[in-house]
Order: C-alpha cells, then sequence, then structure tokens
C-alpha cells in the first residue's frame, strides 16, 4: 500500500509515524516543503516542492500510484488539492475546497454556524465595500459597530489563511477602537471582506474530530498555546506548545464542557454536509473557548492542528492507516478509534526571533544523540546539510513531545529534552507547569463564580 503525504511541518512527521505504525506498513510518498531528517527516515520517496503547486503534487501522486492522500497543511486544503487529487482518481484525506472554507473564509464559517442554529459563537458581524460603498462611511460604520455593539471588546479577523496570524484582539493587538478599525479596513482592503466578532473571555481548548460526512469521533482534548512569549504574551503564532490530559478531557473544563464541544464538531459537520451536499472526508478542528457562559466557538480548521497532532497522534492505540481507509470507504465508527489514556506535553524549539524575524535560518541546531523512552521528536522547519548537520530554517523547528500517566510527568519529560537542544534558539517553559495550568483552573472558577 501507498500513501501520498503532503507536509510542511512537524505535524507531517507525526503523521507519518502513525502510518508506519499500521501493520500494513504503507510506503509514504512525501511532498515536502523541507527535507526533513525525520520524514526521510520514514518514506520511500522524499519530493522537495512548492505546496502551491497543485499539478504538480497531483503528478507525484499518479506517478507513485499511491492508494491514498492525506494532505497535512490548510493552504493546499484551502486552494483545492483534494479537489484535483480526487479527480485524478486518488481518494483523499482532507476536504475539498468548498468544505474547507469551514478554515479558510472566517466569514463563511460564523455564516454557516449562524444559519444552522450552531449558536455558541460570540456576536459577529461582516464588513465588506458592497455592504456600504464609501470607504470613510465604512469605517465609521465600523468604529460605530464597535463602540456600540461590542463596548469596545472585539476581534478583528482577517477573512483568508494566514497561519494563524491575522487575527488582532482589542486590549492587547489593537489598543485603541481607532487601530482597530483601521486594520479592519486593510483587512477588507486585502480580502474584500473583515469579520468583527465580540471579544470573549476565558481559557482556550482544542477538540479534533476524524470526520466522514456527518459522523464524527472525537480526539482527546488539547491545550495550546498560541502566543509567542511566557504567560501568554506577545505575538500570535502558530502554536508554541500544548498539553493533553490522561482522561482526555482537560484539568480546566468540566465534562459538560467537552460534550459541548463534541456536538459543535458534529453539527458543523451536518450542516456541512447540508449546505455544501457533499462528504467531508479528513479532519475537524474545533477551537472553544470555555467561558462564564459555557463553551463558545472561537474557529474552525479543516485538519490536524499543529502542534495539537504531535499530541494525540503518539497515543493513538489503534490503526491510524485503517481509521484513513474507513473513511475513504464510509465505514468510519467510534469504536476504531482508541486513545491510551496518558497524557501529553509537546513544547516547540523555534528560532530565537520566530515569529517576527528568520535570522537564524542557516543556523546549526544540536540535538542529544539519546532521547528517554517516553520523549518523541518531531522536526518541522529543519534541514540536515551534506555533513549531517542539522539546520534551522525560519518557522517552528521541533516538536518535543513528553508522554505521562499524569501531565506533570509528560512535562518534566519534554522540558528535560528541550534543555538540552542548543543553538540559536528557545521554547517555552511554561507550557504544561502545573503554576501554568492552576492558573487557568483558578481563572475558570474566577469565571464560572460571576
Ligand atoms: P483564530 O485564528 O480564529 O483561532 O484566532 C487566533 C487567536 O485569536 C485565538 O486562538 C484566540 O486567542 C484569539 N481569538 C480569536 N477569536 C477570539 C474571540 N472571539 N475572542 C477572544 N479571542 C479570540
Ligand atoms: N495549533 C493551532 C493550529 O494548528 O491552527
Amino acid at each position: 500500500m501507498k500513501v501520498l503525504l503532503v507536509s510542511n511541518s512537524a505535524r507531517g512527521h507525526a503523521i507519518a509515524e502513525a502510518l508506519k505504525r499500521s501493520p500494513k506498513n504503507p510506503e509514504i510518498i512525501a511532498v515536502c516543503t523541507g527535507k526533513d531528517p525525520g520524514m526521510a527516515k520514514l518514506a520511500a520517496e522524499v519530493h522537495q516542492a512548492d505546496l502551491a503547486g497543485l499539478y504538480k503534487i497531483v503528478e507525484i501522486g499518479r506517478n507513485a500510484k499511491v492508494d491514498f492522500a492525506i494532505v497535512a497543511p490548510d493552504d493546499p486544503i484551502g486552494a483545492g488539492l483534494s479537489d484535483r487529487l480526487e479527480g485524478s482518481g486518488i481518494p483523499t484525506v482532507a476536504p475539498k475546497r468548498n468544505l474547507a472554507r469551514i478554515e479558510s473564509s472566517k466569514s463563511y464559517a460564523r455564516e454557516l454556524m449562524k444559519k444552522y442554529g450552531i449558536n455558541a459563537g460570540p456576536a459577529f458581524r461582516v464588513f465588506s465595500f458592497t455592504s456600504i460603498s464609501e470607504k470613510r462611511k465604512l469605517e465609521i460604520e465600523i468604529h460605530k459597530y464597535i463602540e456600540e455593539h461590542l463596548h469596545g471588546h472585539y476581534v478583528v479577523k482577517y477573512d483568508a489563511l494566514k497561519g494563524g496570524k491575522g487575527v488582532k484582539v482589542s486590549g492587547e493587538h489593537l489598543t485603541t477602537i481607532d487601530v482597530g478599525a483601521k486594520y479592519a479596513m486593510e483587512c477588507i482592503e486585502q480580502c474584500g471582506v473583515v469579520v468583527i466578532e465580540e471579544k470573549l473571555m476565558g481559557v482556550e481548548f482544542s477538540l479534533m474530530s476524524f470526520v466522514q460526512g456527518d459522523q464524527t469521533v472525537d480526539m482527546p482534548a488539547v491545550q495550546d498555546h498560541k502566543r509567542a512569549f511566557k504567560d501568554d504574551s506577545g505575538p500570535n503564532t502558530g502554536g508554541m506548545g500544548t498539553y493533553s490530559d490522561s482522561n482526555h478531557g482537560l484539568p480546566f473544563i468540566m465534562p459538560e464542557d467537552l460534550k459541548t464541544a463534541s456536538e459543535c464538531n458534529k453539527k458543523v459537520a451536518e450542516a456541512l454536509k447540508k449546505e455544501e451536499n457533499e462528504i467531508y472526508k479528513g479532519i475537524l478542528y474545533g477551537g472553544f473557548m470555555a467561558t462564564a457562559d459555557g463553551v463558545k466557538i472561537i474557529e474552525y480548521n479543516a485538519r490536524f492542528g499543529d502542534p495539537e497532532a504531535l499530541n494525540v497522534l503518539p497515543i493513538l492505540e489503534s490503526d491510524f492507516t485503517e481509521i484513513c481507509l474507513a473513511i475513504l470507504e464510509g465505514r468510519l465508527t467510534a469504536d476504531m478509534v482508541k486513545f491510551a489514556n496518558k497524557a501529553t506535553v509537546c513544547k516547540y524549539i523555534t528560532p530565537k526571533s520566530y515569529p517576527e524575524g528568520k535570522k537564524e535560518k542557516g543556523q546549526k541546531v544540536y540535538l542529544p544523540e539519546k532521547y528517554p523512552e517516553n520523549v518523541r521528536i518531531y522536526f518541522g522547519d529543519i534541514t540536515m546539510d551534506e555533513n549531517g548537520n542539522t539546520l534551522l530554517g525560519g518557522s517552528r523547528s521541533i516538536g518535543v513531545v513528553g508522554i505521562g500517566d499524569t501531565i506533570e510527568e509528560a512535562e518534566q519529560a519534554a522540558q528535560s529534552v528541550c534543555e538540552q537542544i542548543n543553538g540559536p534558539v528557545r521554547f517555552r517553559a511554561d507550557i504544561g507547569t502545573m503554576e501554568s495550568i492552576q492558573k487557568r483552573v483558578d481563572l475558570m472558577n474566577k469565571l464560572r463564580k460571576q
């Protein structure tokens, strides 16, 4: 069996490892943006390509006569790579372009949820030049909406994929309503539309599901840390690290919160099927916030999270290759998916200047020769030169995942390996620590009492 795997990061390395654990031992034909040492070890072929070149990727899959494909990153999914692959007779685990708008267009996602009565979202409004024709009038209207309806607590969302960096939040990135209205106008100028929504207060978490049409099977809940620096400060990144708990919930959420999130994923899959009259085959990732008012939807993604995939795939006890086949053949059931009752903590090693600069690109990074048995290493934007040196790219470099019976044990395992990685790099030591988790528990307790 042969699988085409399209990847641009450590998430692809974790997917490749999960595929290879199958008794079917599929041959992996990888198409990657770089030549990382992880994929090189696992794949039968590694093709370096620009993932915007959809035709080339399809050609690689056809030439290798793959049985199916998995597309990991958002950009090729949003650009319609699944449509092209399926059009060439390659069944694909990733939604088609119209269904992937649940991620690639924030306005589509909010309007779809509104239309199908999925009411767990914040108040929002979509603005565009078509709604008000004159530029100055539009800016005044946006200002008024933020001030009068959202009382100055708002979020401005660029309406297209931007690597998690198109969202700006009041009080953090947007210091005054004028600044917010100006950013909203910039978004409209660049992509025609902007979404402005109520700023929610609470603690975020992710719940990913395997999806085949309106059938959803959940994975363990995970908490990501999107901000660049300690104590969740600084700019948004693709995600600096994550943790999951052995009971597949999270310390700061209640069982009913998880149930609401699960129901939201199911309802969104059902809504997509009705709206697009097409079957979603792949991963649906709900980004949620636990608030005083229950669970609210922050966003949807049409793929595995990165790093969330690094938490869940290593503890997937079932055969991942078989799950993919079940999704493609329309026979996915909940009993096919079993995760170990283990906690995980992932800390991403990144270049020192990530996400704002790329100064360290091409510089060497030194890894320990051996890792403890309960640690997994996943390579992201890293290349190996002809002398065997490991070189940094400009983006997230290495996902270090600790696995344990408790979050504490998993955190200590990940932390100890991160400390042994040397070079012009950094990581967030606070991710998954008891102190950091307690802060989230305390915040939720305080919010629930209000
Ligand atoms: P998104 O790309 O929609 O996940 O947004 C990126 C980040 O912006 C999220 O992880 C949140 O931290 C923040 N964010 C997005 N929407 C909201 C919201 N309505 N209220 C508060 N924070 C938000
Ligand atoms: N970890 C956030 C994302 O994958 O979008």
